[in-house]
């Protein structure tokens, strides 16, 4: 039940720290060691590479969830929309490991892809949001998600939950194969949850960006690099879906070879901007389109910002970045919904779980 909440979306974009700290205490035992099954051990164990594949904001979860499976667990690792992958399977390595990542554990493209892998005799791991769901059934073994219901249209937490059980599991396969660790994950993901905590209880600021910023356009862009493009592609998502405004999510340095003639007087682009590595180029990308009339909304995070910064979120390891500053584009994708008088939980056109293909 949403209770009070105006609209599922925004009660379970308010439920993502309750959702983090649920799936740090599913996923560690007493002494707050990461622990996995022995099923999804073994299967992680025999693989030489994984393949992610799922659809809409999952695979964008999966985008966030490469980077992190190569730089921590050092397995090579591939995301694939499901609906191409099925008919166009690229070249395997020898141990192939499916991930399959879904919500709701019965999207039909996902699932045909399962059923061409498990003819192929190859392992698949499912992680979903329900447990019993076909996906899950069908699968050799499951990771869940521990996000409750997601009943909004626009997904939201299963997002934020799928990266954490992502970095979970990079962090398993790391330990088993004696990798050497940037930080402690369960820690940090305890931190991230009390930022998420500290971003929601500011929900009127992005409420106010999303008047001045999104409000009254027709088109935007999310310009990012590096792990803040791929938060690009799902705030783009975000924006379409719920509030019909053509958004791009876009490298930052990529718009020069094209994209940049749509950029006109007063077009919004919003930057996010948390990777020390990029902090340079990206910025020179927002002088780019500034140059030429947009209108920047800048995010940023605390050791790469700006004072003249339009938010500037607390610090977190760069890597569970999207954890953050998916927030505000996602708060900022809900207000202009809203203010554009659009039906934030139903939106036209689209239904909660896909079941054709
Ligand atoms: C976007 C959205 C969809 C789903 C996609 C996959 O907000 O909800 O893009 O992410 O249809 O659904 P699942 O994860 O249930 O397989």
């Amino acid at each position: 039940e949403k209770g009070t909440y105006a609209h599922y979306m925004l009660k379970e974009m308010d439920e993502q720290p309750a959702v983090i700290r649920n799936i740090i205490q599913h996923y560690q035992n007493e002494n707050g060691e990461i622990e996995l099954t022995e099923g999804v051990r073994e299967l992680v164990s025999e693989a030489d590479r994984i393949y992610i594949v799922a659809c809409g904001t999952s695979y964008n979860a999966g985008l966030v969830g490469k980077d992190i499976l190569e730089r921590i667990a050092g397995i090579p690792t591939e995301v694939h929309v499901s609906s191409e992958f099925g008919y166009n399977m690229p070249l395997l390595s020898e141990r192939p490991l499916f991930v399959f990542l879904s919500q709701s554990g019965e999207t039909a493209d996902s699932r045909a892809v399962l059923v061409e892998v498990k003819k192929r005799g190859y392992k698949a791991l499912t992680m979903t949001n329900v447990p019993g769901s076909t996906l899950s059934r069908e699968a050799n073994e499951t990771m869940l998600l521990h996000a409750g219901p997601e009943i909004a249209v626009a997904s939201t937490k299963a997002y934020t939950a799928q990266i954490a059980v992502l970095a979970i599991l990079a962090y398993d396969i790391a330990r088993a194969t004696g990798k050497e660790l940037p930080f402690d994950l369960m820690p940090e993901l305890a931190r991230v949850a009390t930022i998420m905590d500290s971003i929601m209880a500011q929900k009127e600021l992005f409420e106010d960006l999303a008047e001045r910023y999104l409000k009254t356009t027709s088109n935007t862009f999310f310009i990012g690099r590096g792990l803040d493009a791929s938060v690009c592609l799902e705030g783009a998502l975000k924006v379409k879906e719920i509030s019909y405004i053509q958004a791009e999510g876009y490298p930052g340095g990529e718009l020069k070879h094209g994209s940049i003639a749509l950029i006109e007087g007063g077009t919004p682009v919003i930057a996010l901007i948390s990777q020390p590595k990029t902090n340079l180029n990206i910025r020179g990308n927002v002088k780019e389109v500034v140059a030429r009339g947009a209108n920047a909304c800048i995010i940023s995070m605390q050791g790469v910002e700006h004072e003249n910064d339009d938010f500037i979120l607390p610090h977190v390891e760069p890597l569970l970045a999207p954890l953050i500053n998916v927030l505000p584009v996602q708060l900022m994708a809900y207000y202009a919904a809203l203010a554009r008088g659009c039906d934030v939980d139903k939106p036209r056109n689209l239904a909660k779980s896909v079941t054709v293909e």
